[in-house]
């Protein structure tokens, strides 16, 4: 059957509801997170960096977008699940006293094919334990079933042991929002961790009402970020009038958007209401654009050339790694060896004198 046919199922089925009468909707009380703009620009940089394919550059954190506002970040793990093509990594920023823990969006199709499979998602998962909370199984298990997980834990259990308890700030953009925020939900609920804050960037949806309004109390500080008519945050869909039985985001959004005319525009930052999905925010427009998707806060959040899992790599960085047998890596590093030496190190085996 046709995405046209199937659509205009939805929107007779919605007209049937909506002569029905009553809409439903998350309960909500509006307290929660504060936006922080300047923590936005520098947690963006993170989940642009975790793009990037050449590993030791990656790991000795000397990479082309390793600059700028996370300039010092000391990457205690990278772990790369070749076998889901996906990655992530673990370090300590102590400008901003934080572990960060950053995923990687989608690499392996075209985003044009992966955002149109978006559409079809299904809500076939029960999340554990969560009476009546159904998520996405790809992106549950891209975190939960993978190599991924496992190397996240340990290594925020190795930073936490060397530098105390700190800020835990995961990030991701796109599927790797969608990662970031079974990992904060992860944390919070299995690791107790009190100190969790998640920010996204164009996430898609990732469980219905009930699975949002659970996330919300269990990870209040997360800010998800969605850009101007960036199509993937309106994925898989929503819609208003089935509103518990289809997908429903999570608070708190912040949409990015300009307003003004011609010399006049100027960038808004809106921080939305307690509900996940405020009709004045993203949901006030189309969802059509790949490339609003592509970069926020000018930001480019994608991989640098062709969308592949190819990754580079000095093998002799393998000296910190460990690859299973499907191939699936992860590079670690303890806290207590300062990076600097790590880079010469690197250095001199590269050009021996
Ligand atoms: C926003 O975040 C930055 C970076 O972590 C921090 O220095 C600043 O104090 C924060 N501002 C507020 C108002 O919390
Ligand atoms: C979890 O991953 C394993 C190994 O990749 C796989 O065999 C298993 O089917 C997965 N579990 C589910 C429920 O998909």
């Amino acid at each position: 059957m046709g995405k046209i046919k199937w659509l205009l199922l939805i929107i007779c089925s919605c007209f049937v509801v909506l002569s029905g009468g009553r809409e439903l909707k998350v309960k909500h009380k509006d307290h929660l997170p504060i936006y922080n703009h300047t923590l936005a620009t520098i947690l963006v940089e993170y989940a642009s960096a975790v793009y990037m394919s050449d590993l030791t550059e990656l790991f000795t954190w000397t990479c082309s977008r390793c600059d700028d506002l996370t300039k010092g970040f000391e990457i205690i793990e990278l772990v790369v699940d070749i076998q889901h093509c996906l990655q992530g990594f673990v370090g300590v920023a102590k400008d901003i006293n934080a572990i960060v823990i950053a995923f990687r969006g989608t690499q392996e199709h075209s985003i044009q094919n992966w955002i149109e499979d978006l559409f079809w998602k299904q809500l076939d998962l029960n999340y554990p334990d969560m009476p009546d909370a159904m998520v996405h199984h790809g992106f549950y298990y891209a975190y939960h079933n993978t190599t991924i997980r496992p190397a996240i834990l340990t290594a925020v259990k190795r930073a936490e042991k060397f530098y105390g308890t700190m800020n835990i700030m995961v990030t991701g953009h796109s599927m790797g929002g969608a990662m970031a925020a079974f990992c904060g939900l992860d944390l919070a609920v299995n690791h107790r961790a009190q100190n969790v804050q998640v920010m996204t960037f164009g996430q898609p949806r990732i469980g219905n009402a009930a699975f949002a309004s659970r996330y919300k109390k269990l990870v209040p500080n997360t800010i998800r970020v969605t850009n101007e008519h960036d199509i993937v945050p309106h994925y898989p869909p929503y819609y208003r009038h089935f509103s518990q039985k289809t997908y429903h985001h999570f608070a708190r959004e912040v949409w990015l958007y300009s307003t003004g005319l011609g010399s006049l525009v100027y960038k808004v930052e809106k921080v939305c209401d307690g509900s996940g999905e405020d009709p004045s925010c993203s949901n006030s427009v189309t969802g059509n654009s790949i490339s609003d998707h592509l970069a926020y806060y000018g930001v480019e959040l994608c991989g640098e050339t062709s969308r592949s899992c190819k990754i580079i790599m000095d093998p002799r960085i393998m000296d910190y790694g460990i690859t299973d047998f499907r191939g699936n890596l992860v590079l670690s590093r303890d806290p207590a060896v300062p990076l600097l030496k790590l880079n010469t190190q690197l250095d001199n085996d590269r050009n021996p004198l």
